[in-house]
């Protein structure tokens, strides 16, 4: 089984996808990871994160490098969706989730993109939103529990813009995919968020 969980930035999607990873004993692949990766490695060897030829050599990360705290900061998400909009780094990083999604017994993969572009065969696909406040309360939660001394109102500006550019670039914008069912987190607890996403899995199995 195929378990497609895409959204926005801090929708939910990735404690979602966790979760149901745990409930129906799947691998999990958190695929936003492997953009910050390739941005931050754009950031260390001081590459033009906007020049396409710059992020593609970025993209032979080493696999330990998924595991790096730094990749959780927001600047770096930031930079995650520049390199991302280049087709050439897409289709770098598309293999990997595919053979991910494809593997026997199956899995769950988050992202923008897995419905619509990564596996589109999935045999349920969700689409995690919340509204851009709520979104950006939870990360700057989430940011000053880590220490981060951001002002809400540039986590929001940062949400919002990120949110432009993942859904207005034209290589796999951010869009929902016509067959997926849509959970809206805005007013839900983390459990009952992922109760109702169980419940979708169900139906649409
Ligand atoms: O999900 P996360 O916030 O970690 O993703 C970081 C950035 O990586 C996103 O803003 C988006 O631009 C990009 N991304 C993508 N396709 C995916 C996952 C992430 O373009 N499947």
């Amino acid at each position: 089984m195929i378990i497609a969980v895409d959204g926005p930035a801090a929708s939910g999607k990735g404690t979602i996808a966790k979760a149901l990873a745990r409930h129906y004993k799947l691998p999990h692949l958190d695929t936003g990871l492997l953009y910050r990766a390739v941005a931050a490695t754009v950031h260390r060897l001081e590459l033009d994160p906007a020049r396409e030829a710059d992020a593609v050599a970025a993209c032979d990360f080493d696999e330990l490098a998924l595991a790096d705290p730094v990749l959780r900061t927001d600047e770096i998400g930031q930079l995650a969706s520049i390199v991302s909009a280049h087709p050439l780094v897409r289709a770098s990083l598309l293999r990997r989730q595919q053979r991910f999604a494809h593997q026997p017994g199956g899995a769950v993969l988050d992202g923008r993109d897995i419905g619509t572009v990564i596996a589109p065969d999935a045999n349920a696909k969700l689409f995690v939103k919340a509204t851009p406040t709520v979104r950006a309360r939870r990360r700057h939660a989430e940011l000053q529990a880590h220490g981060s001394t951001l002002s809400f109102d540039k986590v929001l500006a940062d949400i919002r813009a990120r949110d432009a550019r993942d859904s207005g670039r034209s290589a796999a914008p951010l869009v929902q995919a016509t067959d997926a069912a849509t959970l809206d987190t805005s007013f839900l607890s983390i459990d009952e968020a992922v109760s109702q996403a169980i419940a979708l899995v169900e139906a649409a199995r």
